[in-house]
């Protein structure tokens, strides 16, 4: 059970005998550390429903616990606090609990299925590090919810199917017309190669998007292919094929060195056959109307305080719009998988499509009632101009433009260590350093706020950065392997012997609260700071012990096992983040 919990049932019996409420006892963490360690205030709402003093509420349910010795201090405080403190047994009994614990103590919660949409990468169009935010969010909400339990599919939801793919088709037409795809007679075998390589996609989209803008012709005739392909054009749909392939190989590639997976990877394609499943729901309930030559649905609702516009299903020209795909997908989702909850993991940008096809869904009964469908937003990755981060000359950086520019700077670093020797190792390290390097600046943020793209900064090793980190973890990985080479090992853990070792413990006893917080509130921050508080508190405790020359072996023998469990919860809250700890560095 969470200590907080346990406390709460202890002071919410003392309430209860002392005649109040039981859910007057909530104990939380104390906003006072110089005070006390643990609080409640309860007697202060009591003290409205009974009309009596708060403070004489608290001291009553203070003197109630008073003989119970697993609190070295109770009082009752001016205006009607209760304040607590555990005694060092108690704290030292839940440390020892704590070590082989792998799920930290947190309580088992009943387990949901969850879908989690994130990445979002388009077919064609480069990774951008637009996308970066969504897959390192999206991946740490997924373990999260895996580590509590959670029956959890990430699904990258690729953009495969919009008027990106009739853009690169006209261009690629208009550059090589012979080639067989675009001929409408064909009825043979399409080769097994691709026409294109993807370095040459990375070209042809853009250009194809810029003509677009000035050549009116040229637009038109990407919407038609648009159209053709997904109403199965044969030649366009094997040209498709090719490049989805080649894509989806490209973003396996880039991924895998950010660390992040997906167990689906559907796309906006896989969602067409849902398509005229959903008009015909919409249909049956009598949620079309017609405007202005469109189909639309009216999702708005008698509370909005903005405007709601009607959601666009079906336009004039007939190709599939991108919320209609979303409501074709939910079906997909709902049927195949029949998940409690679905996260979208998309920039804040998309909170407006994406209510409209939440709201939409309900009204089609695609989700059910208790279908709880969250948009999980976030901000945008700002250069140090604060405008959206650009390449040198202006362009959109590329993720995999971005992943080199971190692990050269990453290697740069490493290569002066003297630790790691071997080159192959230190191209290995630099690359976890790297990553746990953006990882940490994006996710130290709150995630609906912008941030400031700053290598440097993300890099240091002290600050609020990934590899500060992962030097903890390492240098605590190091005191363990030099003790276990004296001969020396963990042993039982003892009540602390200073104020430093204290709060070492009580931060360690924190550690499952603040991942419930990041759970419920979507929040991969508040993990990073439980991070933060525990390698901080660490580092001052481990600058004034001197562990390995401690004389007095059962006190040695405990450091050496709180520098375990410290280890081991560090390195389980970066594995919740994605992030991979060296032996070395
Ligand atoms: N491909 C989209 C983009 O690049 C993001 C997809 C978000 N997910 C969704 N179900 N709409 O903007």
């Amino acid at each position: 059970m969470l200590l907080r919990q346990m406390l709460t049932d202890i002071v919410s019996d003392a309430f209860e005998k002392a005649g109040y409420r039981r859910d007057l006892g909530t104990v939380t963490v104390s906003d006072r550390p110089d005070l006390c360690q643990f609080q409640c205030n309860g007697a202060m709402s009591a003290a409205k429903i009974y009309k009596k003093s708060p403070l004489a509420i608290a001291a009553e349910v203070v003197s109630r616990l008073k003989d119970d010795t697993r609190f070295s201090m109770l009082e009752a405080v001016k205006p009607g606090f209760i304040n607590l403190n555990l005694s060092d047994s108690l704290i030292s009994k839940i440390m020892n609990d704590m070590t082989g614990d792998s799920r930290l103590k947190l309580p088992s919660m009943a387990p949901l299925t969850i879908v989690v949409d994130y990445g979002g990468p388009n077919l064609a169009k480069p990774l951008h590090v637009g996308h970066l935010r969504s897959a390192i969010i999206g991946d740490c909400l997924k373990r999260l919810a895996r580590f509590l339990g959670h029956n959890v599919l990430g699904d990258v939801h690729l953009g495969d199917w919009g008027l990106q793919m009739g853009l690169v088709i006209s261009e690629v037409k208009r550059l090589k017309p012979d080639l067989i795809y675009f001929d409408p007679d064909f009825t043979g075998e399409y080769p097994a190669e691709a026409p294109v390589t993807v370095e040459e996609l990375n070209e042809i989209y853009p250009n194809a998007s810029k003509r677009a803008k000035t050549d009116e012709a040229f637009a038109e005739e990407a919407a038609r292919a648009t159209f053709e392909l997904q109403n199965g054009r044969r030649g366009y749909v094997a040209f498709w094929k090719h490049l989805r392939n080649s894509s989806v190989e490209d973003l396996k590639r880039n991924y895998q060195v950010l660390g992040v997976d997906f167990d689906y990877w559907y796309g906006e394609s896989d969602a067409e056959p849902y398509i005229p499943k959903v008009i015909n729901i919409l249909k049956e309930r009598n949620l079309l109307t017609e405007s202005e030559g469109a189909m639309v649905v009216d999702v708005s609702l008698p509370g909005d305080r903005e405007p709601m516009p009607p959601m666009l299903i079906v336009k004039s020209n007939g190709g599939d719009i991108y919320g209609t795909t979303d409501l074709g997908t939910l079906l997909q989702r709902m049927t195949d998988w029949h998940p409690d909850e679905l996260w979208y993991v998309v920039d804040n940008r998309q909170a407006l499509h994406l209510k409209q096809v939440f709201r939409c869904a309900s009204l089609a009964g695609i989700t059910g009632e208790n279908t709880v469908c969250t948009h999980i937003g976030f901000g945008t990755m700002n250069g140090k101009d604060g405008k959206p981060y650009k390449t040198r000359d202006g362009g959109v950086m590329r993720l995999s433009d971005m992943i080199d520019i971190v692990t050269k700077n990453a290697y740069e670093r490493t290569a002066q260590s003297e630790i790691v020797e071997d080159d192959i190792q230190k191209a290995g390290v630099a690359r976890m350093v790297g990553v746990a390097a953006m990882k940490i600046g994006d996710m130290i943020n709150h995630r609906t706020k912008d941030y400031i793209f700053d290598i440097d900064r993300f890099l240091a090793s002290d600050g609020k950065t990934g590899p500060y980190l992962q030097y903890t973890a390492v240098r605590i990985q190091s005191v363990l392997s030099k003790a276990s080479e004296l001969g020396f090992h963990p042993g039982e853990i003892l009540p602390p012997a200073s104020d430093l070792e204290r709060n070492l413990m009580l931060t360690l006893t924190n550690v499952s609260d603040g991942l419930l917080r990041a759970y419920y509130d979507k929040a991969p921050n508040v993990i990073c700071e439980t991070l933060f508080d525990i390698a901080g508190i660490f580092n001052k405790f481990y600058a004034e012990n001197k562990i390995l020359t401690c004389p007095d072996a059962p006190r040695r023998d405990s450091w050496l096992a709180l520098c375990s469990l410290t280890g081991s919860m560090i390195k389980t809250l970066l594995s919740i983040l994605g992030i991979e700890v060296p032996d070395r560095m």
